[in-house]
């Protein structure tokens, strides 16, 4: 066995369980604390699959790239094929290799680094440094994310590498970001977000690498967040970096506190991609039912799967749908939403994409029909007054398309691919 086969979980400054790993049988195991347990609070931390009882749970079943053998909401504080790439390097860079690294040594790097309010303990000790510098930063990425041979060799030294694997490894997605935290009065830019209280802004920052794209990715989410807003989804506050680079707020990190959160896939043990047969919108309804949401949430659950049918954004899997746990009240609520864009590359020809979620058994040509069965299934008292305050929006959506500046091709293939339903 690993030697870092087990590791504590805490949350709210409270020990919450243990999870472990057993390399052999290639099953986890979690056991609450039994404290924890006998305390009555947060009865509601892990909504599903993890039972209340005192005995170990064994879990066989997640045995896959997905959650690597862990149960699904642990698995939700690893990092993903980004974050993953740069600690590959990372371990490189200090002769270590990825392959020799357990499961449960990855969440001793995650240790009090990670999205939402999970903490795992004992941690690995990385050094704390006090500046950012964000051109220093791309160059880095740059250089990992083109990376072939040995990273050293491309004269990438350990210390630049770790600047970036502290802030850059925890967010989940596959594109290149990096959390940083700036200070609501002096507007003094932190690395990360280990000082994290009042007196900070916090943000996951979603780099654009390239100096001069063929057209700005980042730009094109900024569009989508303004358009997304006016239809009525709930987003958090983002801006714009040196025109460049797409900052949003985090929810993780609210009133100077961490807030627990798990995406849909963490939550139910439904892998995000290749799964054809979870992936569908009437899954995430019946989910936030089991979650017992209010239904204001499922409303605002309805109203962004109408917008991302009307602006086509077709990646809206089961990792870019959170939810985040009211602490004070032990209840939970939809997040925030994140990673709504046109998420395909509209400089290619691709038509009839399939979108990852399925709506009444269908991932394209969607038609008024089917948002309304769901409609029914779900009582949304009024779909058609959704679609249309959603459709309403269009004009403004061309219009920041041009704000932002994306070439006259892109605009038109990208409103080109709009789904407008008569009502
Ligand atoms: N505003 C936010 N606050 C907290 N977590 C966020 C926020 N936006 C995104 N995330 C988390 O970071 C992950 C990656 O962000 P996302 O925008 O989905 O990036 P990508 O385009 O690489 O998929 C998400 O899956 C989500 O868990
Ligand atoms: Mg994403």
């Amino acid at each position: 066995m690993a030697k870092n086969d087990i590791i504590t979980i805490n949350a709210f400054g409270e020990e919450i369980g243990r999870v472990g790993y057993d390399e052999d049988q290639r099953t986890s195991s979690f056991q609450y604390n039994p404290n924890f347990l006998q305390s009555g609070k947060y009865v509601n931390i892990f909504p599903n699959i993890i039972k209340r009882i005192p005995q170990v749970q064994v879990f066989r079943k997640f045995d896959n790239e997905h959650f690597r053998g862990l149960p699904p909401m642990i698995a939700d504080s690893l990092p993903d094929s980004f974050g993953n790439t740069i600690f590959r390097a990372w371990l490189d860079a200090n002769d270590k290799d990825y392959h020799q690294i357990s499961v449960i040594e990855q969440l001793a790097y995650v240790s009090n680094r990670g999205m939402g309010a999970l903490e795992y303990f004992p941690g690995k000790i990385i050094p704390k440094n006090a500046t950012i510098n964000l051109d220093e930063i791309i160059g880095v990425l740059e250089k990992v994310l083109s990376f072939k041979g040995d990273v050293k060799e491309d004269g990438l030294n350990t210390a630049s590498l770790l600047n970036v694997f502290k802030i850059g490894t925890s967010a989940g997605g596959a594109r290149p970001k990096i959390l940083i935290s700036e200070h609501k009065e002096t507007g003094q830019i932190i690395p990360g977000d280990l000082e994290y209280s009042d007196a900070y802004n916090h943000y996951l920052v979603k780099l654009s690498l390239e100096e001069n794209p063929a057209y700005s990715v980042e730009a094109l989410e900024y569009a989508y967040y303004l358009t997304a807003q006016q239809a009525g989804i709930d987003m958090m506050d983002s801006h714009m970096i040196d025109n460049r680079h797409f900052a949003t707020k985090r929810f993780d990190r609210q009133d100077g506190r961490k807030q627990h959160i798990l995406t849909a896939s963490g939550i139910t043990g439904w892998a995000y991609s290749g799964s054809p047969v979870n992936s569908r919108y009437e899954n995430l309804f019946k989910l936030a039912l089991h979650l017992k949401l209010p239904h204001r949430d499922i409303e605002q659950l309805y109203r962004r799967m109408v917008f991302n049918v009307v602006y086509a954004n077709t990646d809206d899997h089961l990792k870019n749908h959170s939810f985040i746990y009211d602490d004070q009240q032990d209840l939970w609520r939809l997040s925030p939403a994140y990673d709504v864009t046109y998420s395909l590359n509209p400089m290619l020809n691709v038509t009839r994409s399939s979108r990852a979620l399925s709506i009444n058994g269908k991932r394209t040509d969607i038609d008024l029909n089917d948002l309304i069965r769901i409609a029914e299934e779900f009582t949304i008292k009024s779909p058609k007054g959704i679609i249309e305050e959603v459709q309403s929006v269009e004009v403004l959506w061309q219009e920041q398309l041009h704000l932002q500046r994306l070439p006259e091709r892109v605009i038109r293939k990208i409103t080109g691919e709009m789904r407008r339903f008569e009502l």
